[in-house]
């Protein structure tokens, strides 16, 4: 094998610890499709021009499919997959590219959104927090790219760089979960202002709610599989 070899995790694959993460992330992403096409009207990237919603739908649909469903299914496949350290790199960069490029897909369609129907851009926190996120996502995934597959680092400056890697990469994966969070809060406060006033308890305001519930339990559930508790921390204590 090549040169990471001695970066390798002791150890069996730790499937089941990411079981729950993969069931939650498989319902985020049905319930998210369930809002924005049954109860939204679906999704498009033209629009008639009397329905710009549908430039929109493809925001969320996509902000959780992308850095969220395949962000926490790339993160991961790096423990959990039964594979060849090698391959269970080339998996994790190119599902993270994959929801790199979802992510940009879908701010393309909100910021077209924008325009379409002159709404100002970036007026709001979900917009801020959202802009750092896939910002830093972004720049995470090109730093990883360059120290760890291409060109590639020197194995002693990889093997100090893994571990701000992983913190990093956390960090900005519940960094998108926050972000998708305040997103769900905003639209569906939207929704509930004029023109349309939907129903504060009604099935749709509960399923963006129930929704946004699961993507943080994901996000839990995402930690929780990939830390690892160090157990000589306290042993001072008496
Ligand atoms: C990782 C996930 C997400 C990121 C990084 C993100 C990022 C962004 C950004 C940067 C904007 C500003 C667009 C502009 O100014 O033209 C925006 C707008 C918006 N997003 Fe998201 N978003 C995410 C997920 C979601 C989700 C799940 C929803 C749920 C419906 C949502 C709802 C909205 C809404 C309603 C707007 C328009 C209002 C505003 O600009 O705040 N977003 N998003
Ligand atoms: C935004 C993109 C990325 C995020 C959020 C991210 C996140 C993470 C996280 C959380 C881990 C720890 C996994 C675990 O310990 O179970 C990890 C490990 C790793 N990632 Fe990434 N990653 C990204 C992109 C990349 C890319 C493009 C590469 C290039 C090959 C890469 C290479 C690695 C390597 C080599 C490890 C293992 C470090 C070790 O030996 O423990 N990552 N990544």
């Amino acid at each position: 094998m090549d040169m990471d070899m001695d970066m390798d995790m002791k150890g069996p694959p730790a499937t089941k610890k990411a079981l729950v993460a993969h069931v939650l992330a498989a319902a985020a992403a049905a319930l998210v499709l369930i809002w924005c096409v049954h109860f939204r009207g679906g999704l498009a990237l033209r629009s008639k021009a009397d329905d710009k919603q549908l430039i929109f739908n493809v925001h969320p649909v996509l902000m959780l499919l992308g850095p969220i469903v395949l962000g926490a299914e790339a993160i991961l496949c790096y423990r959990s997959l039964p594979l060849a350290r090698g391959a269970r790199k080339k998996a994790h960069l190119a599902l993270h590219a994959a929801g790199l490029a979802a992510g940009a897909l879908g701010l393309y369609a909100v910021f077209k959104f924008h325009a379409e129907s002159g709404i100002p851009n970036l007026y709001s926190l979900h917009s801020w927090v959202g802009a750092a996120a896939i910002s830093l996502y972004a720049l995470q995934w090109a730093a990883a790219f360059l120290a760890f597959f291409f060109p590639g680092a020197s194995p002693p400056t990889r093997r100090r760089a893994a571990p701000w890697h992983a913190v990093a990469g956390l960090l900005v994966f519940v960094l998108a979960v926050g972000t998708a969070q305040l997103g769900f809060l905003e639209k569906l406060t939207f929704l509930q202002g004029p023109p349309l006033r939907l129903p504060k308890y009604g099935a749709e305001a509960m399923l963006v709610n129930f929704t946004a519930l699961v993507v943080l339990l994901l996000g839990v559930a995402v930690v929780l599989a990939t830390v690892t508790v160090d157990g000589t921390r306290y042993n001072t204590i008496m």
